[in-house]
């Protein structure tokens, strides 16, 4: 029992480790692009938000995702993911439309969210035009 905490406790350590996504793994490979949903919030969004969605508070306010009316309206966090907004970062460089759309569609169908209608990346794509036709 002991041992089974401490090792829970462990891996949840690693996993609060800032991402190490530009250093090479120990095999000296690059680390595998995040492709679903679930492996792109845990590369990307959890640093802030937390494992289990729920935000903290502390040197700055991470809203809570986790029962979140909000997620309702997929544009909101779309929007959200894609613009930034204050604290929260804008990843429309750094995230594909396609894991835009599936961390936002596993954002919305877990930690106690219940929207199961899948977020497209053409979805994304319209609310996310590219800079140049944004006109700013
Ligand atoms: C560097 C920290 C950070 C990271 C990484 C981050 N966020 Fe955020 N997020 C924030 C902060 C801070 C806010 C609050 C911004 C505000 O309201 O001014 C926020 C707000 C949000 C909101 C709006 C919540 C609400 O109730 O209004 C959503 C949705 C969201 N983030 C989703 C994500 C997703 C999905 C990812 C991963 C792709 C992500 N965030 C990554 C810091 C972060």
């Amino acid at each position: 029992m002991k041992m089974i905490t401490k090792l829970a406790l462990a891996a949840a350590l690693s996993l609060a480790a800032p991402a190490v996504a530009d250093e090479p793994g120990p095999g000296g490979g690059k680390p595998p692009v995040p492709k679903t949903g679930q492996e792109v919030y845990q590369t990307v969004c959890q640093t802030c938000h937390m494992a289990d969605g729920k935000g903290a508070v502390g040197a700055a306010v991470f809203p809570s995702l986790a029962g979140n009316p909000k997620m309702k309206m997929a544009a909101y966090p779309i929007v959200m993911v894609t613009k930034g907004r204050g604290g929260m970062p804008w990843f429309s460089d750094m995230l594909s439309p396609e894991q835009t759309a599936a961390v936002i569609t596993y954002v919305r169908t877990n930690f106690g969210n219940n929207y199961p209608e899948p977020v497209t990346a053409e979805d994304v794509k319209r609310l996310s035009p590219p800079p140049a036709a944004a006109g700013h």
